[in-house]
């Protein structure tokens, strides 16, 4: 196995007989999205690793980080969707490290939530980080401008300088207000939309301002590009995995069900239920995807997926590697009726609940393992480009256009409307 692994477990045959005729048939799509097709160049800009996380934009990352983490202990994330779910994904894939204290806005509008993100603040030094592709977002804008008001009343309007970077399109509103006040520009890349933006200067600086080793995130993501732009037909397992999708979604199941058993993906499933769900699900098509965080799930979303309406398949996503191990301690004075454990650590008891529920699942549902080193920089970089190369390569497969989202428009003309914009 390399850096990821993938089982389609299909015991009613749902599909697995139709995968080698369907690869035949979506071949030519799997050698257009290797080469990168002309007509979304410019959605494009991620398939090549090093346009956006080579050398030069990684040691720029580390510098700004380093700067920042000179004059303040605390790095705000304002952003939303595609503009703040990649950074939280890795750093809570790949737990504490070394650097400065993330912490989030510009996601909500509940001032509830954002008092409390203030009380965060409270007694630290911090900097902020706008991240907007548009500079049109209500969240972020709104965020943007209460921690600007905060930190020029702290620091006075010049002393705020130093502590407010923008990451931005070139040409926009926002970055003549980067150069007006003399704030920090990174550019947002004009050729990646949000949602694919996971290995760029967007979220490569504030994962270098946490402490994370982006260059080891880049060089997984970079193993990834390789092997998936180059494998030809099923041996190619984000091919292999997106035909599964399809093939399972035209028999009828409309939601795509991503499981683990380490609450550490928590974050990453955010990111992974945006980036299908914005790309694929238009047209009237594509399949509703969804997270459930076991074992913990198990006691509510289980009863459902072994026993209710069989709308869904399961993907599992687990670490053969999950890290650390906590010994159970032996039974003490009481005859707590435990005695099973005695021996055992809670990695082999996650072992045998993930074991016994693919067991379990697949004798009514299709289900997909896919399975991941462990949750380091390179494999969480190698993740991050497998699923945006399989959700290009499905949405194609699908038929609709991976890179648009139509979709939200609607809400935010009536919201616009009635805030008066
Ligand atoms: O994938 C996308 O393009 C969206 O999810 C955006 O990332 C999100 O809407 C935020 O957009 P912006 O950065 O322009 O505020």
């Amino acid at each position: 196995m390399g850096v990821i692994g993938l089982d389609i477990i299909d015991k009613r045959n749902r599909v697995a007989s139709e995968l080698e005729a369907e690869a035949v048939r979506n071949s030519g799509i799997l050698d257009s999205v290797q080469k990168g097709e002309e007509c979304y160049s410019e959605s494009l800009g991620w398939l090549g690793v090093d346009k956006w996380a080579g050398e030069e934009w990684l040691s720029l990352c580390i510098r700004e980080a380093e700067r920042v983490s000179r004059i303040a202990d605390t790095f705000v994330v304002i952003g939303i969707g595609g503009s703040n779910n990649s950074v939280r994904s890795l750093l809570s894939a790949i737990g504490e490290r070394q650097g400065m204290r993330i912490v989030y806005a510009g996601n909500t509008l509940s001032s509830d939530s954002l008092s409390s993100m203030l009380g965060q603040l409270e007694g630290h030094d911090y900097v902020i980080d706008c991240i907007a592709k548009n500079f049109a977002t209500l969240e972020p804008g709104a965020s943007f401008r209460l921690l600007r008001d905060d930190l020029v009343r702290k620091y006075g309007r010049e002393g705020a300088r130093e502590r407010i970077i923008c990451t931005g399109t070139y040409g926009t509103q926002f970055e003549r207000i980067a150069l007006k006040e003399g704030y920090a520009f990174i550019p947002f890349p004009d050729d990646i939309g949000g949602r694919y933006t996971a290995l760029s200067p967007v979220h490569l600086l504030p994962m270098a301002a946490a402490g994370a080793d982006i260059r080891a995130l880049a060089a997984g993501a970079k193993a990834a590009e390789r092997e998936l732009r180059e494998t030809k037909g099923l041996d190619n397992i984000a091919f292999r995995y997106a035909l599964a999708r399809n093939l399972l979604c035209r028999a009828g199941y409309g939601m795509e069900l991503l499981s683990s058993f380490e609450p550490r993906f928590r974050w990453f499933f955010k990111w992974w239920e945006q980036l299908f769900a914005e790309s694929e699900g238009k047209d009237g098509k594509g399949l509703f995807p969804k997270s459930a965080e076991f074992s913990e799930e198990l006691h509510s979303l289980g009863q459902y997926i072994q026993d209710g309406a069989p709308i869904m398949f399961e993907t599992f996503l687990s670490l053969s590697d999950p890290g650390a191990d906590l010994a159970i301690p032996e039974s003490d004075f009481l005859d707590d009726e435990f005695g099973y454990l005695d021996g055992k650590s809670f990695n082999n008891l996650n072992a045998a609940a993930f074991g016994a529920t693919v067991e379990a699942h697949s004798g009514k549902l299709p289900c997909v393992v896919l399975t991941l080193k462990d949750s380091s920089e390179y494999s969480m970089g190698y993740l991050f480009y497998f699923f945006q190369f399989t959700c290009y390569l499905s949405g194609r497969i699908l038929g609709i256009n991976p890179f648009d989202q139509p979709g939200v428009e609607a809400y935010k003309r009536e919201m616009f409307r009635i805030l008066g914009k």
